[in-house]
């Protein structure tokens, strides 16, 4: 999948820009606050209809506007056109694909996998297991079809479980936990199968970056796995009365990450856990082009914050091996190393919210 052509109406300071990018890599270039994150943020809005810089979408909208749209052309991986559109003014959501209106966000999800590497993206090991189970579930969902709805049927069942225990309805609870159990136990199957197929392409990315022995990827389903978690449940069911939430299940679920046998957050350097993560996130898109044959697009933003020369070359290197379309930035050109041997690429400069193509290279 590659943007073919963007259109970028009223984001940060971006007003109206359209542009036609490199179906390989895409240098994006500005001083501070010129717009680059701006440009990464439209892209990301076009595909999961959030920021991820702003919980709300107010503040993403320029400040003289009531909305904003981004549009896209895109050639899918399967070599079908298709024409993606949002327009969000904080309270609607307008999604459209080839025209049509469109009510779920995974439709621009499936459409436009995106994978996004930023400064906050290093946080992944270090933060909370949420931000860990988006992750995996980000790659589960793109490689099995029937995750989503078992996911949003397991999620339902426990915010009706949570109430019924929020009220002490205690006889209730019979229905949403089946229901609970059933499409739990299928999410957490899902989880397992897929990270079975992620960790080895995952040792081979970091192999590349880092020369780690015993590195271990661990799936904790969130639940003791020597019992089935209905007997959990049962088992539970003083605590979660007590406190008003159910305390077991794969909402609580978390993957751990070993370098010999001790955490990798406890163990290795902080330019280490750096390339751990990147290759973290590297390897779901190496899964879905591997499996599927659906290349995503990559975004990286504050290219140079993060990393040391050495290892943004290898970096580079890696990317434009992997034929997807990558959309990277930093403040200066020179960040970015010798690019000259890469075969796919254009350069952009932004400015004041507008971007052009760089030709004076
Ligand atoms: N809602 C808004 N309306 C108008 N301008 C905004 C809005 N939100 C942010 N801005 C401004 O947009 C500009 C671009 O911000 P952006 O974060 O994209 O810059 P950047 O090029 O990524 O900078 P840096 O190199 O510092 O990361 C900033 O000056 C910012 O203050
Ligand atoms: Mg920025």
């Amino acid at each position: 999948m590659s943007l073919l052509k963007l259109d970028i109406y009223h984001v940060r300071n971006i007003q109206k820009e359209s542009i036609n990018p490199s179906p390989g890599i895409n240098f994006i270039v500005g001083k501070n606050a010129s717009g680059k994150s701006a440009l990464i943020e439209a892209i990301f809005i076009l595909g999961r209809a959030k920021s991820f810089r702003s919980t709300s979408i107010k503040p993403v909208i320029n400040q003289d506007q009531a909305h904003l749209i981004v549009s896209a052309e895109t050639l899918q991986s399967d070599g079908r056109y298709c024409h993606l559109g949002i327009q969000l003014d904080g309270k609607n959501t307008e999604i459209r694909i080839n025209q049509q209106s469109r009510q779920h966000k995974s439709d621009l999800a499936y459409a436009l996998p995106l994978q996004l590497i930023d400064p906050k993206s290093y946080e992944l090991l270090d933060a909370g297991a949420q931000v860990r189970r988006e992750f995996l579930d980000w790659g589960v969902f793109n490689d099995d079809k029937n995750f989503l709805i078992a996911w949003r049927k397991c999620k339902k069942a426990l915010s009706q479980r949570n109430s019924l225990l929020k009220t002490r309805q205690i006889d209730l609870l019979n229905v949403w936990d089946k229901e609970f159990v059933y499409y739990g136990t299928i999410v957490n199957k899902s989880r397992l199968n897929y990270l079975q197929k992620f960790k080895p392409i995952f040792i081979e990315i970091i192999s590349q970056f880092l020369n780690m022995k015993l590195l271990d990827l661990t799936l904790m389903p969130g639940w003791d796995v020597s019992k089935e978690l209905q007997q959990v449940l049962i088992q539970d069911l003083d605590k979660d009365l007590r406190y008003g939430f159910t305390h077991s299940g794969p909402h609580r679920s978390d993957i751990l990450l070993s370098v010999n046998n001790c955490l990798a957050k406890d163990f290795v350097s902080r330019g280490q856990l750096k390339l751990i993560v990147l290759s973290l996130k590297l390897a779901q898109i190496q899964l879905l082009a591997k499996e599927h044959n659906n290349l995503a697009c990559i975004l990286i933003d504050d290219f140079s914050a993060e990393l040391d020369s050495y290892n943004r070359e290898k970096l580079l290197h890696y990317l434009s091996t992997m034929a997807c379309q990558v959309f990277i930035t930093a403040t200066e050109l020179t960040d970015f190393g010798d690019f000259s041997q890469i075969p796919l690429y254009k350069v952009f400069h932004v400015e004041h919210g507008n971007i052009k193509p760089f030709f004076d290279i």
